[in-house]
Order: C-alpha cells, then structure tokens, then sequence
C-alpha cells in the first residue's frame, strides 16, 4: 500500500474523517481512565519545526510518548535543512529513519515537496497556506459539545489565512456551511473559494455573519511571519472582533472557538476565553487526542 500523508484535510475522505474523530474521543476517554496503550512503541515522529509552537510541539511529542514511541525535535537552526540542504535530499534521509514525519513551515510547497520523496507518511503541523491538524481538533470538540456539525453554520471572523483555508476544506469535507467575515483584501484564496462552492460564502459584515450561527471562530489578525504588518492589520481589522455584543447575533447554542495563542483586546475581546460559550481549551487539549488518532492511522495504515 502506497504511503498516506496528511497534507490538508482533503488527504482523507469524509468516512475516514469521522472515523478518526470516533477514535480521537476514545482514545480520549482511554487516556482519561488511566489505561496504558503502546500501538506505537518503538515508533520515532520526527518533527521539523521553522516556526514557533507550543500547542502543535507539546501534543505530538507528549502524544508519542503516551502510544509508547519517541519524537525527534527539529529544529533548521541545528539541522543541514537550515543550512540549504535540498528538501528533498532531507526527506529520503529523514524518511529511511523515522516513521512519521511532521512538518511547521512557511511555504506549502515545502510540505509537498518533502512527502513526494519520503518513505513515511508527512504531515502538515501549519504552513502559510493550511492547518488540518487544528481543524481536526476543532470538529472534534464540536462533535463532542453539539453533536454533528453537519448542516451547522459556521462563522469564521477575520484573515482569510491558513486556519480559513483549513475552514473551507472542513466545511465541504463535514458538510456544513462557512461565512467569512474579512475585511476586503483579506479574502481566502480565490481558487478553494470557488472549488468550496456553496458551501462557503463572504460576508463583509460581521454582524450579518454572525446571526443564528452554531460556531463562531477567530484566529490572530497577523501570523506568523506578517509580523511587520501588525500595525496596519490592527487597523484594518478593528471591527472583526469577537466580544459577548457579536456572540449575541449567533444562535443562543452557539460555541466560540480560537486556535490560539489569542491576543486579547484585538481579534478577541478580554473575556471571550472565558465566555460560557467558549471552549477553546477543550479545543487545545483535542490537539492531543486527534493527533494521536491521526498518528496510528497513519503509521499504521489502520483506524483503531
Ligand atoms: N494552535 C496552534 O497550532 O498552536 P501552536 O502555534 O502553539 O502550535
Ligand atoms: N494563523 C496563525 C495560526 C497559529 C496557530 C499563524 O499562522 O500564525
């Protein structure tokens, strides 16, 4: 069997996503209950990282650990790859030795070129362009909280950036329909909005994108490497905030969420993580939950 990766959510068909998220909330459950698993002892996740992490860092290696295997740390700073070695050089040699590879970078291309090369499944930890692996732990607190989200509406409010991008495979993959509320200029990609179809629509106006909504979602208003555009951005973007006034639009269920680090006081308002609707930290914690379904599905090419 070829190997699989786990480059964007659209590398997994809509059965397996469900089924991955069933495993995530029982593994979830097993963990929770002290039970001890080793589906991957002796198994080595190596993780390259050119961007920073602390959710994305903690959950695999802890998540390793926990199946009874070992991750590697990265970093370009002490590799050949921060000192120009071909990316696809890289992965044969990385890919011969570890099990699974997992990849943070800037260029989505990078994450593409390296698995077209490697032995062992990729995946993609955040490029410029998407981030499945939040998106995994997203439906899964959903699901989790409110059931399926299918037929949901879900209210993405601000950058049509990579977390938006990885919203618009979710949307089509778990059936649900996405509002964007981004200022103009900030639109997601043109080409997966148009591919997305009905399934995704812009609304300019936050207050209209938010009535009756089952989710709203948010992400910082400048990324990781647009930091010299945060001055401008925080101008741009001052009326895509979610605060309690917003919130109030939604339906009276609905959940916020944010895939953090959030920065108070901009996109969100003081209180929103503490918002009786908020459950961004259930949020974070299933980083840990989905990536180690992810990771035995992958490495061992079987769910459960
Ligand atoms: N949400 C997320 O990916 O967080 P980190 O940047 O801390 O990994
Ligand atoms: N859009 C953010 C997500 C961080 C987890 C970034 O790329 O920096």
């Amino acid at each position: 069997m070829s190997v699989r990766h786990f480059l964007t959510l659209n590398d997994l068909n809509a059965n397996e996503l469900d089924e991955l998220l069933d495993h995530a909330s029982a593994l979830k459950k097993e963990w929770r209950a002290g039970k001890v698993r080793d589906s991957l002892k002796n198994r080595v996740l190596a993780m390259i990282f050119e961007k920073s992490s602390t959710r994305t860092r903690v959950s695999f290696e802890a998540g390793m650990i926990q199946l009874g295997g070992a991750a590697l740390f990265l970093s370009p700073r002490d590799t050949q790859l921060g000192r120009g070695e071909p990316i696809e050089d890289s992965a044969r040699v990385i890919s011969s030795m570890a099990d699974a590879v997992m990849i943070r970078t800037f260029d989505h291309n990078t994450v593409r070129r390296f698995a077209s090369v490697s032995k062992a499944p990729v995946i993609n930890a955040l490029t410029d362009d998407y981030h499945p692996c939040q998106l995994l732990a997203d439906m899964q607190t959903y699901r989790e909280h409110r059931g399926s989200i299918r037929g949901a509406t879900v209210t993405w409010v601000g950058d049509g950036n990579n977390m938006c991008n990885s919203y618009i495979n979710a949307a089509q993959q778990f059936g649900f329909h996405l509002r964007v509320a981004c200022p103009k200029g900030y639109e997601p990609d043109a080409a997966l909005m148009a591919e997305a179809g009905n399934y995704v629509s812009i609304v300019h106006d936050p207050l209209l994108a938010a009535k009756d909504s089952n989710l709203l979602v948010t992400d910082v208003w400048a990324s990781m490497g647009q930091e010299d555009e945060q001055a401008e951005r925080a101008k741009t973007f001052a009326n895509y905030q979610i605060n309690p006034a917003l919130l109030a639009q939604a339906d009276r269920d609905a959940l916020f969420m944010h895939c953090l680090p959030a920065h108070r006081g901009e996109e969100i308002s003081e209180d929103m993580l503490e918002h009786a609707s908020s459950v961004v930290w259930d949020e974070a914690e299933n980083r840990l939950h989905a990536q180690k379904a992810l990771l035995e599905f992958l490495i061992l090419g079987q769910m459960g």
